[in-house]
């Protein structure tokens, strides 16, 4: 029997790309801002229990990682987008027997990095990253509200709750319809590109790049080959600095554009950001080279 899979927040950068992996064998729903806001708790436990999915995949989030930091309004709106929403749509997974897939970050990650000689963060490094049972530590105040939407499911998993929590990191591919969907740092740089010869980019802030199509499919076969429930570091494999990634762009595209190496205080941001925030996936397959995939997002 095909699978009926509910895809909120589909027209994200992630959102776009799962309607097109679930479409290949399942009946997809597909609920944008118009169709639902996730944060009315009793609109959309109605609108489930309507439609009575088998998967509920929430692709939804408030993503503006330096807004949130500074004005409270936005913090209070990112707390119940990433937070208290995800409960809601927990309590409505258990009502109706659904499985629920969320997506997290590996900024639930990294405040240790930020410390000074810290011993528990040179084992972490030593281990290849963080793995999906260390213990988060968030650096900011998205990762903050991340945070929290992970406890929601967390704590329900003793309640009946079927669920996938996979976190992911530095997305990148087709941009999102949506308004809020944000260009990736590749495509900003390549338009940067179209009017310098030359560009900084940061040489640290070592994490992990992932192709939402890759993503997408990952979350399918999570799904498709009954996966135990729990949380999963999905990440492309490889990690790297803003600079390398820059230069790898470049060679790939076969531009001659020069990336200068400069250090995280050249551009200031409101909100911190991790100096280390590796995802090691111990639990799942591991995804091709981010190089590869970035080769075919380039077309190369
Ligand atoms: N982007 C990254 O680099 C990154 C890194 C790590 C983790 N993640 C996580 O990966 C997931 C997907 O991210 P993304 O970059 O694809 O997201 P995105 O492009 O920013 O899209 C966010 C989506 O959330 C929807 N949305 C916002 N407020 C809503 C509300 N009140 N009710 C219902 N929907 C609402 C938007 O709806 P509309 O379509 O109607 O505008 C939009 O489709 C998120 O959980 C994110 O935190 C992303």
């Amino acid at each position: 029997m095909r699978k009926k899979i509910l895809i909120l927040g589909a027209k994200g950068s992630l959102g776009g790309q799962l309607i097109k992996i679930f479409n290949a064998d399942c009946e997809v729903v597909v609920w944008g801002r118009g169709e639902i806001d996730i944060t009315d708790n009793e609109l959309i436990l109605k609108k489930i229990k309507d439609v009575k999915p088998d998967v509920i995949i929430n692709a939804a989030a408030y993503n503006a990682v330096d807004r949130c930091e500074t004005d409270e309004q936005e913090f209070e709106l990112a707390k119940k987008l990433n937070g208290d929403a995800v409960g809601f749509l927990a309590q409505a997974a258990i009502e109706v027997g659904a499985i629920l897939v969320h997506y997290s970050t590996d900024y639930v990650f990294g405040g240790i990095a930020n410390e000074a000689n810290n011993e528990r963060m040179k084992q972490i490094k030593k281990q290849g990253g963080f793995k999906e049972d260390d213990k988060p530590c968030p650096v900011n105040k998205y990762g903050e509200t991340k945070l929290m939407g992970e406890q929601e499911i967390i704590k329900r998993s003793g309640q009946g709750l079927k669920w996938y929590l996979i976190r992911t990191s530095k997305l990148f591919g087709p941009k999102g319809e949506s308004e809020l969907a944000k260009p990736s740092f590749f495509d900003v740089i390549l338009q940067l590109s179209k009017k310098r010869d030359c560009i900084d980019a940061v040489n640290g802030e070592m994490s992990c790049f992932t192709y939402t199509i890759d993503l997408a499919k990952a979350t399918k076969k999570l799904i498709d080959e009954n996966y135990g429930y729990g949380i999963y570091n999905i990440i492309n494999s490889g990690s790297c600095t803003w600079y390398e990634a820059a230069a790898e762009l470049f060679k790939i595209a076969g531009l001659n554009v020069k990336v200068n190496r400069v250090s995280a205080d050249k551009f200031p941001r409101p909100a911190k950001r991790p100096k280390y925030s590796v995802l090691q996936n111990t639990k799942f397959e591991q995804l091709r080279s981010w190089k590869e995939a970035l080769r075919e997002y380039l077309g190369k």
